[in-house]
């Protein structure tokens, strides 16, 4: 026998054996391979699709563009009949008798490898056409027993796979003269499960997912397999790495979350494929012809840091005059600072629009309306959504927004310390948050890249285009069983609309409006629990972290440290919340306690307990203070309890200075919370056992010394203007 004779019969079994390039004569040729695809809209999945066949070198043919699609609704089965039409009609013109073609849906449709291996699979099922499987029978369940048995594997014929020799092909739909709304899937069942036929056309059914995966009813089958930097998605079930999957009927989001990772979309090295490609930079724009924002901006519960809020939307790197403002505000308790914010900037931006608690405009309709404003302005090029409990700490964020030219697009932020944040990687049965098995990698920065996912919040981009077409229903955000944000969800995601969260830049966090307390002045004061990073940036010297690092503290007296610790504002928040508050103890009322005893050593003072804020004070004192304490004093070790914590307040005609005591403290604690030279003359602190004085106090910083026996002190008189300290006394 010539070993060509043999080839013929058995060319896979030889192939093992013999040289190379004998077993590649018999290959068939990519060229050979055409991808016919039909889809009438562009939607994202259709992108998608053709992202990753161009990332392979796929060649495709798009069939039915532009027509108006009447093979049922595209985000569900039945139907599909246009398809066959279309196809059968664009199979007439060609002739290549070995041409092969691949016949595949495209919406929820994406490779996972190359034609190469697809031919080899093809030819390795011995078959002229080869269908894709699945587990399900649809739609007829009534001609099961028709089916012909598998030894292993799915039994039942897919229509959303297949292929083909052209031929062959050819002739499968050469009898089809269904409406455009019959189901594809039956015509093709009948065919295969009619013994005559399917021997004819010589049809077989791929039922180990070697060459298709469909996903409905297999989605405890399949598995993202990480490996050598590569990604592939396999069938667990058979062992076997499909090379088209399909995210058939309901499997719309597992497909959406397994294209963020096939083909390779996602790598630590090179970013994701979505990151890179179609970008919009704007470097290359004069700030005139920048795409106009709207920023919509929610307030819709009481809200600690709103001022800061304001200080950080005026910083966004944005030229102002091509934003538009819309502010919408339900709480009267923030009236003020959304007015003093617009009274000071609000000429800067193109156009402010405000509704105010007044309005009594809920919530929902309000982002409704602010979307309706984008929609009906044709000049409207975006839409920029940013809740009030935003932290948006990435000045660039709007920029790096636009840049990725995505249809909706969300900056990932996270709560500190949590696995909280503004997108979901998956969705309940019932439509509510799940996690994805990815969603802490991604939280947590392990995996980086801009990701497909079912949901976003807070802080989000839209494409004006979009709500003038896709999403041009007025309510979007109106639902009578959900939250406005998850039917803003919804109906993005039933319209075939992406959603993106990138995390490929840091962007911020999310604040807790928990336990927000609004009866005092200066409420943020009171945050030091519920949002500490906040409080902490807001509060906390931006030295402070210096004292330990670069040894940013003095000495100014035997035993006495000196040490920056609070901001400015901390200062001015806290002087003016015991202002407004005003019950200053006169002369004579308070007994400062001295080693035991008592000693009548009047000061003009309010306690923090008097404004409840002994709780955050000892906090603050544990967080900030004890800390340097502990490494000044080696050895000693407090937990910072206390029982006198005051703000003092002097003045030449109420009490200028303080006679020389000791204090009822292990150590104490002094603050200045205002600066001297400006807001006061004189003031300061001697020590008389040194006869050693700090008489040019900072504000802000700290003095910390010995309270009982070496450390008897006095305060020295403050000759003009008010002083104000903060004077704590720990561990008594
Ligand atoms: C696709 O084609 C290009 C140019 O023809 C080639 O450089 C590239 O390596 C090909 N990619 C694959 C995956 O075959
Ligand atoms: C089906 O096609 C394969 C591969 O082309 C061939 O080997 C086989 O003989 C054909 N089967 C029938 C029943 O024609
Ligand atoms: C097409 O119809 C003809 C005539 O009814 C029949 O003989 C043939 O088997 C059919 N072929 C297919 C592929 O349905
Ligand atoms: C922090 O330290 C730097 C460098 O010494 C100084 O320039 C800056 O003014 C300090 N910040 C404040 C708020 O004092």
């Amino acid at each position: 026998m010539k070993p060509s004779v043999l080839f013929v019969l058995s060319w896979t079994c030889l192939c093992a054996l013999l040289p190379l390039t004998n077993c590649e004569e018999k290959r068939i040729p990519e060229e050979k391979l055409l991808v016919v695809t039909v889809a009438t809209k562009e939607t994202d999945g259709f992108r998608r699709f053709l992202r990753s066949a161009k990332r392979f070198n796929y060649s495709v043919k798009v069939l039915g563009r532009g027509e108006k699609w009447s093979g049922g609704d595209y985000m569900s089965a039945p139907g599909g009949g246009q398809k066959i039409r279309l196809l059968k009609a664009a199979l007439q013109e060609m002739t290549s008798e070995d041409r092969i073609i691949l016949f595949i849906d495209s919406y929820d449709v994406v490779f996972a490898s190359g034609p190469k291996e697809l031919l080899r699979k093809f030819q390795q099922a011995q078959h002229r056409v080869v269908f894709s499987s699945e587990s399900l029978i649809w739609p007829d369940r009534h001609l099961e027993d028709k089916y012909p048995h598998v030894r292993e594997g799915n039994r039942f014929l897919g229509s959303g796979g297949f292929m083909g020799f052209l031929p062959n092909v050819k002739q499968m739909v050469s009898n089809w003269t269904g409406g455009d709304g019959d189901s594809d899937q039956l015509f093709f069942t009948k065919i295969y499960i009619d013994p005559a036929q399917r021997k004819s056309i010589n049809i077989t059914l791929d039922s180990k997912c070697r060459l298709f995966q469909n996903l409905h009813g297999a989605l405890d089958e399949v598995v993202l397999k990480f490996e050598d930097g590569r990604v592939r998605a396999r069938n667990v079930q058979y062992d076997t790495l499909p090379v088209v999957v399909h995210g058939n009927g309901p499997t719309k989001l597992q497909i959406n979350y397994l294209g963020n990772y096939i083909p390779n979309a996602w790598t630590f090295e090179t970013g994701c494929t979505v990151c890179q490609e179609n970008l919009r930079p704007l470097s290359a724009l004069k700030e005139t012809e920048y795409p106009l924002v709207m920023i919509g901006v929610f307030i819709q519960q009481p809200t600690p840091f709103v001022s800061v809020f304001f200080e950080r939307l005026l910083k966004l790197q944005y030229p102002k005059n091509r934003l538009r403002l819309f502010i919408y505000n339900q709480e009267p308790h923030h009236e003020q600072q959304v007015s003093s914010f617009l009274q000071e900037h609000g000429g800067l931006y193109q156009d402010v629009k405000t509704i105010s608690p007044e309005e009594e405009t809920d919530s929902t309709a309000s982002r409704d309306l602010a979307f309706h404003l984008c929609r009906e302005d044709k000049d409207c090029d975006y839409f920029f959504n940013l809740d009030v409990e935003v932290v948006l700490k990435n000045e660039d964020t709007l920029k790096i927004l636009i840049k990725q030219n995505l249809p909706v697009v969300a900056p990932m932020l996270t709560r500190p310390g949590r696995l909280w944040s503004n997108f979901w990687g998956a969705l309940s049965a019932d439509g509510y948050y799940a996690r994805s098995e990815d969603y802490v990698d991604i939280v947590q920065g392990r995996r980086v890249g801009v990701w497909n996912v079912p949901y976003v919040s807070g802080v989000y981009l839209v494409k004006a285009d979009l709500l003038r077409s896709e999403l041009k229903d007025y309510d979007l955000f109106t639902s009578q069983t959900t939250d406005p944000d998850m039917a803003f969800c919804h109906n993005v995601r039933t319209k075939g609309i992406f959603m993106y969260v990138t995390n490929v830049h840091t962007f911020g966090r999310i604040l807790s409006t928990e336990n927000y307390q609004t009866k005092h002045l200066h409420n943020d004061l009171w945050q030091i629990f519920e949002n500490p990073t906040d409080w902490e940036e807001r509060y906390i010297h931006m030295n402070y972290s210096r004292i330990m690092k670069d040894k940013l503290i003095e000495n100014p007296c035997p035993d006495v440290y000196w040490f920056p610790v609070f901001t400015d504002v901390a200062c001015k928040h806290l002087i003016e919340e015991m202002e407004h508050f005003g019950q200053w103890s006169g002369g004579g009322n308070k007994d400062t306690r001295i080693q035991g005893g008592y000693e009548n050593v009047p000061t003009i003072d309010i306690h923090m307990n008097q404004v409840n804020f002994e709780k955050e004070w000892r906090k603050f004192l544990v967080e900030y203070v004890a800390p340097i304490t502990e490494k000044m004093f080696p050895g000693y070790h407090t937990q910072a309890h206390f029982d006198l914590a005051f703000v003092v307040r002097y003045k030449p005609d109420e009490q200028p200075a303080l006679r020389p005591h000791h204090d009822a403290s292990t150590f104490t604690i002094n603050i200045a919370l205002n600066q001297v030279g400006i807001d006061y003359q004189g003031g300061g602190c001697r020590f008389l056992r040194y006869d050693c004085s700090i008489q040019a106090p900072r504000r802000g910083w700290a003095l910390m010394h010995p309270g009982r026996l070496t450390h008897y002190h006095e305060g020295l008189p403050t000759t003009d203007g008010v002083r104000y300290i903060a004077v704590s006394f720990v561990d008594p």
